[in-house]
């Protein structure tokens, strides 16, 4: 096992350039496979889930590899059989399932696996797959999907879920007819895909608004393509800057992807500019308590962006309150704040935070991926020594955050843990 071994009290300062969204990678992944020939991923993150993914395509009989500016895919596949223990290690797996049948009209998968923040089913996913004729049996996890009858269909979601909706505009790309999906998730990472299926050939309109329309085309081609950057990560950063008092610009960002962190963080104190592709942010000496925050689909304030908030909730001058409404399990985290001195309350789907002068040092465990990246937070600003183990967890999705976080002025290594 790795760690963080950290001490706080540093006010980080300096600038830092976002890398590509995990969040808009993987799907993109995936639908390379729509492809036979290559594509280019510029810019494509180092992290553990890509390894993960890249690992599930060399199954499936597709190869990668990794060039200076990015990763390159090769596109096609020869099995459609989903690799189960591989598929357990990252949900993104599932993301394959509608560009298999896409290309092979036959699939099997495991349940996904992913981090443990909520039941997490698949059950939109498998309904916007049957509106367009594919039937699916299950045996013990097991699901055959038999797709030689889709088509195009009109495919309205009961939760605009991200997963689903990119499920089925990679299912569609390749079908023939005009596919519609209402009540579409609107996240900034479904645009993404839009672009990068239309840079393969394809026509899907409408991303980013609740009706995606998808137009079936006969092949796709590879494409050279530099996925968005990283919003969640852009927000964790400036959050790391927050907590600590500091200043920092970050470049390769887009902070119209960011409107509802970047209101919290005002509402905290902070003072923001945004520029084209370009932030930046000064954090008063202690934060303030923000009122209330609820997470929502895009638009509203995104899931990924609460624990690190509830980190800065913590610290802030104040009491705030925190209510998660998309996922059910994402206040792991409390009880380790808690343990660091924070005053946190949780009843169901809501948090109550009093804010605390400051928080102690301690040996904790990352038990999720944003959750990991809130203690790295805590650890910043914790006046001893923080030790966080498990920060296998925080690399499925932060590009190496120990070396961004020494850039800016923290003292952080990782070291090796024995268990
Ligand atoms: C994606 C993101 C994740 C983010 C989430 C919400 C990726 C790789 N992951 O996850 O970081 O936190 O969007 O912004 O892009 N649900 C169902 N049935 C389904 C699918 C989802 O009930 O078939 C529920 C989930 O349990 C959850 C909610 O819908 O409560 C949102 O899930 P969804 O939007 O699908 O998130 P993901 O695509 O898994």
């Amino acid at each position: 096992m790795e760690g963080f071994l950290m001490r706080g009290g540093e006010r980080l300062k300096g600038s830092l350039r976002v890398g590509a969204a995990k969040n808009a990678v993987l799907p993109i992944l995936a639908a390379s496979i729509l492809a036979d020939s290559p594509s280019t991923l510029v810019g494509c993150p180092r992290i553990a889930d890509v390894e993960s993914m890249r690992s599930i395509l060399q199954t499936l009989g597709c190869e990668s590899r990794w060039e200076p500016d990015g990763l390159v895919v090769s596109g096609g596949l020869s099995s459609g059989e989903m690799p189960e223990k591989l598929s357990k290690r990252v949900r993104s797996s599932i993301f394959l399932l509608g560009p298999i049948l896409a290309r092979l009209r036959h699939a099997t998968v495991v349940y996904p696996g992913g981090c443990e923040i909520g039941l997490r089913p698949i059950d939109l996913h498998l309904s916007g797959l049957k509106r367009m004729g594919v039937e699916i049996s299950e045996t013990g996890g097991v699901l055959r999907c038999d797709g030689s009858r889709m088509h195009a269909a009109d495919v309205h979601l009961d939760y605009p879920s991200v997963g689903a909706t990119e499920n089925v505009i990679m299912a569609a790309a390749l079908t023939k007819g005009v596919t519609t999906v209402t009540n579409a998730a609107r996240e900034p990472e479904i645009e993404d895909l839009q672009a990068y299926i239309n840079a393969m050939g394809g026509h899907v309109q409408g991303a980013g608004s609740p009706t995606v329309t998808i137009e079936g085309t006969r092949e796709l081609h590879g494409a050279v393509y530099a996925p968005m950057p990283d919003r969640i990560a852009a927000g964790t950063y400036l959050c790391a800057a927050a907590i600590t008092g500091g200043e920092i610009t970050l470049d390769h960002v887009q902070p119209r992807h960011l409107t509802a962190v970047l209101q919290k963080l005002r509402e905290m104190g902070c003072e923001i500019e945004e520029g084209e592709n370009v932030l930046s942010l000064k954090a008063p000496r202690r934060l303030q308590a923000f009122d209330t925050l609820q997470t929502q689909p895009h638009p509203g304030f995104p899931t990924d962006m609460q624990s690190p908030m509830m980190a800065l909730a913590a610290v802030a001058r104040g009491s705030s309150v925190i209510v998660e409404n998309v996922f059910e399990n994402r206040f792991a985290l409390a009880a380790d704040l808690n343990r660091m001195g924070a005053r946190i309350r949780v009843a169901g789907r809501a948090a109550l935070i009093e804010g605390v002068e400051s928080l102690h040092g301690v040996s904790c465990q990352a038990r999720d991926l944003r959750g990991g990246a809130a203690l790295v937070l805590t650890g910043l600003c914790a006046k001893e020594e923080t030790l966080i183990t498990g920060v296998e967890l925080i690399d499925r999705g932060y590009e190496r955050m120990e070396t961004e976080l020494t850039r800016l002025g923290a003292q952080i290594r990782r070291i090796s843990v024995t268990e």
